[in-house]
């Protein structure tokens, strides 16, 4: 029988986790199955422990219950302390461990697959929430000149600042505080395109040949619409997808993916799905 894993959410059906892991395992040769779980808001610890009884070996998490997850692991690692929630768990020798990938996801993307350094550049994170706390600590690792937290509710990104270790770079800030205000990189890691919201980023804050990168993918946000328009390049959040997975995978697997041709597969579906609902 192949390992078993799962992605558990809610809502789930959305989810490109399973075919990401299945190209991965095909690539790779890893005699793996990998499904999808909708659970109940309720439901998360006895679908684990059931999952865990029948001899699964690793989920991966997704909202809401990340931080749920967070607090049934019984050892984490650093990144996941950072975040204060867990993307993935492994089930070893009867311990349930806790890890995060969405922080290297997002700077693998940013750095190997989009060539955009954070190290010296003027970095805005848009958001305070799950998201955003995810990425915080794997962004400063990378030496910005300076990293700015803005939120919609100031306290929000103060407190996220007030949480670092090394607060010497990273800075909280309300929305309309950095109006005007340039950074080489912008990134979108509030959940307003969800409801359909307009950009959270204020006028004036893409620098000259700025990125603008949304952690949103599979359609245009007003986030993008706007970068856009203000001639900063774009991308969506597709990438740190696919990376924060091909961390998961070589956590389970010991094994590496190569995750350009996966990353390109994606896109093409992503797209061809587009143009099939147009
Ligand atoms: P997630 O886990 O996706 O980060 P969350 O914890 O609910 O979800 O956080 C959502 C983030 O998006 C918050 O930073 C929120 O701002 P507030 O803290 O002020 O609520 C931000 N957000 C949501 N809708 C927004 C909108 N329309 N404009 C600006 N920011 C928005």
């Amino acid at each position: 029988m192949s390992d078993r894993y799962l992605v558990v959410g809610n809502p789930i059906a959305q989810s490109r986790s399973p075919h990401i892991h299945a190209l991965f395992a095909a690539q790779t040769g890893q005699d793996i199955d990998y499904t999808a779980q909708l659970v109940s808001l309720d439901g998360f610890e006895s679908a684990i422990k059931l999952f865990v009884a029948g001899g699964g070996l690793g989920v991966n998490v997704t909202t809401p219950f990340k931080e749920e997850a967070f607090h049934i692991a019984s050892r984490r690692s650093p990144q996941a302390n950072a975040a204060g929630a867990v993307n993935t768990l492994s089930f070893q020798n009867g311990e349930i461990v806790g890890d995060n990938t969405d922080g290297i996801g997002l700077v693998r993307d940013l750095t190997q697959n989009l060539g955009s350094s954070i190290t010296g550049r003027r970095v805005l994170l848009l958001g305070a929430g799950g998201a955003a706390r995810g990425v915080l600590n794997p962004l400063l690792a990378e030496q910005p000149k300076i990293l700015v937290v803005a939120n919609r509710t100031l306290e929000r990104a103060a407190g996220l600042v007030a949480m670092l270790a090394n607060v010497g770079t990273c800075e909280a800030a309300s929305l309309a505080a950095i109006a005007g205000r340039e950074f080489d990189l912008v990134i979108n890691a509030t959940s307003a395109a969800l409801n359909h919201g307009v950009s959270p980023a204020p006028t004036g804050v893409f620098a000259d040949g700025a990125m603008a990168y949304d952690m949103m993918y599979g359609r245009e946000t007003d986030f993008m619409t706007q970068a856009r328009k203000s001639g900063a390049c774009v991308a969506d959040g597709l990438g740190m997808l696919v990376e924060q997975a091909a961390e998961a995978f070589y956590i389970w697997r010991a094994v590496r993916p190569d995750t350009a041709p996966v990353l390109a597969a994606m896109r093409d579906l992503i797209l061809a799905e587009q143009r099939v609902s147009r």
